[in-house]
């Protein structure tokens, strides 16, 4: 499993987990204690942006779901991005989030 390291709008990091396939980053970023603020929960706000700062290539942005607004080329809404089913185990991913 891809690791993913989650950090706050400052460059932070604030927490980092292996991340499966079938749950959105955010919401195992939550499980693991970054309190990434949701709010529509479906890729329709920005609550949950984080721009991508590492391994893009291993993130399926609409992993979840269909995004419904459209984002910078290195930001994903991380309440329906995933990571690849087929993301190398040895991979890391850096997600800094605006709202944390
Ligand atoms: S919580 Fe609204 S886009 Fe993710």
């Amino acid at each position: 499993m891809v690791k993913v390291t989650i950090k706050d709008n400052s460059g932070k990091p604030i927490t980092n987990f292996k991340a499966t396939a079938d749950e959105s980053i955010g919401a195992q970023a939550q499980a693991n204690g970054a309190s990434i603020p949701f709010s529509c929960g479906v890729g329709a706000c920005r609550s949950c942006v984080g721009k991508v700062t590492k391994g893009k290539e291993f993130l399926n942005p609409e992993a979840i779901g269909p995004q419904h607004i459209s984002v910078e080329e290195d930001e994903v809404l991380t309440c329906i991005c995933g990571v690849k089913t087929d993301a190398p185990a040895n991979e890391e991913i850096e997600i800094e989030c605006e709202n944390l």
